[in-house]
């Protein structure tokens, strides 16, 4: 019988748990569970003989690879993969899939959510702003870029996007103003929206130069990645422009001092709750139970990432 590992430091829902259960008992899977575990050990152990593994973002190194004797797929129920060590799973001859779209509803409302909140100035009774009507520039028009544009349009925002891997027809085709140059985006737009992936390309790219082209009352949401901004150049714009502002779904690593300096003008979560729903944990669940049941009885690799 094969073992499915089910390994989350961030738990998913019950429910989408009991939904991953019922489709691994039907096709005669057995399904492991690991959660909130603490030390990288506790993977070790648990990764020793299965024969699929479901993460989300725990980390999978080339040290559990190595561990894990019979393990033939890797699934990050998610969108991202950095993860996950791509190159060492190849070695290992272990596919490696993501789940992407699953969640990016889920993301997308949160951006909404922290704007409204920031907006608002964090609910303190003071007199805030409205989004309607400012321009929201959406960097990178991949599955939760598009959600985001989509309930961005409902609040009536002037949404524009940048991606150099999407085709102008597709952006257009959504009615937004698609931006051919980054600069030129980050220039026009009150609100910029990050989801871009954290890679060699993109890894502190949000810098300072770029950062020091958003106009009056500028606010940057981050539900991607951390790793993606320049934090010295963040704090340096956020330092010279008062009006400068920043959510993040993940603290950045200068937490303290971003804290200490600017209180009002930052929100961090205080753990990744982009994708923490109920419906985000069954989408990507089951569709990372399914990925694996098509991987063993069809050999379908679709999504395969290595
Ligand atoms: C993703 O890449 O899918 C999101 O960042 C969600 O990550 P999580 O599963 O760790 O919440």
């Amino acid at each position: 019988m094969k073992k499915i590992l089910i390994a989350t430091v961030k738990p998913f829902a019950t429910a989408a748990i009991e939904q991953m259960k019922a489709l691994l008992d039907e096709a005669g899977y057995e399904m492991l569970l690991l959660e909130k575990y603490e030390d990288k050990q506790a993977l070790l152990d648990a990764v020793k003989d299965v024969d699929a593994l479901v993460v989300r973002s725990d980390k999978v190194t080339e040290e559990v690879l190595n561990h894990a004797e019979k393990l033939k797929i890797v699934v990050r129920a998610g969108a991202g993969y950095d993860n996950i060590d791509l190159d060492a799973a190849t070695k290992n001859n272990v596919v490696v899939m993501n789940t992407p779209g699953q969640n990016a509803n889920a993301v997308a409302e949160l951006v909404l959510g922290l704007m409204v909140m920031m907006a608002r100035n964090k609910y303190n009774g003071k007199s805030g702003t409205e989004l309607k009507g400012k321009t929201l520039g959406i960097h990178a028009y991949g599955n939760v870029g598009k959600n985001v544009a989509r309930i961005a349009k409902g609040f009536e925002m002037n949404v524009v996007a940048y991606d150099p891997y999407v085709s102008s027809e597709i952006v257009e085709c959504d009615g937004l103003k698609d931006y051919e140059n980054v600069e030129d985006m980050y220039r026009d737009a009150q609100y910029i929206s990050l989801h871009i992936p954290a890679n060699e390309q993109t890894i502190k790219s949000i810098n300072y130069d770029l950062l020091k082209l958003m106009p009056e009352n500028a606010v940057l949401i981050n539900t991607a990645r951390k790793e993606i901004i320049d934090e010295d150049g963040l704090l340096k714009i956020m330092t010279e422009r008062p009006d400068f502002k920043y959510i993040s779904d993940i603290a950045p690593d200068k937490k303290e001092e971003f804290e200490s300096r600017f209180a009002d003008r930052i929100f961090f979560t205080p753990k990744k709750m982009g994708a923490q729903t109920a419906e985000a944990n069954i989408n990507a669940g089951v569709a990372a139970v399914k990925q694996i049941i098509n991987f063993f009885e069809k050999n379908d690799l679709t999504y395969k990432l290595n």
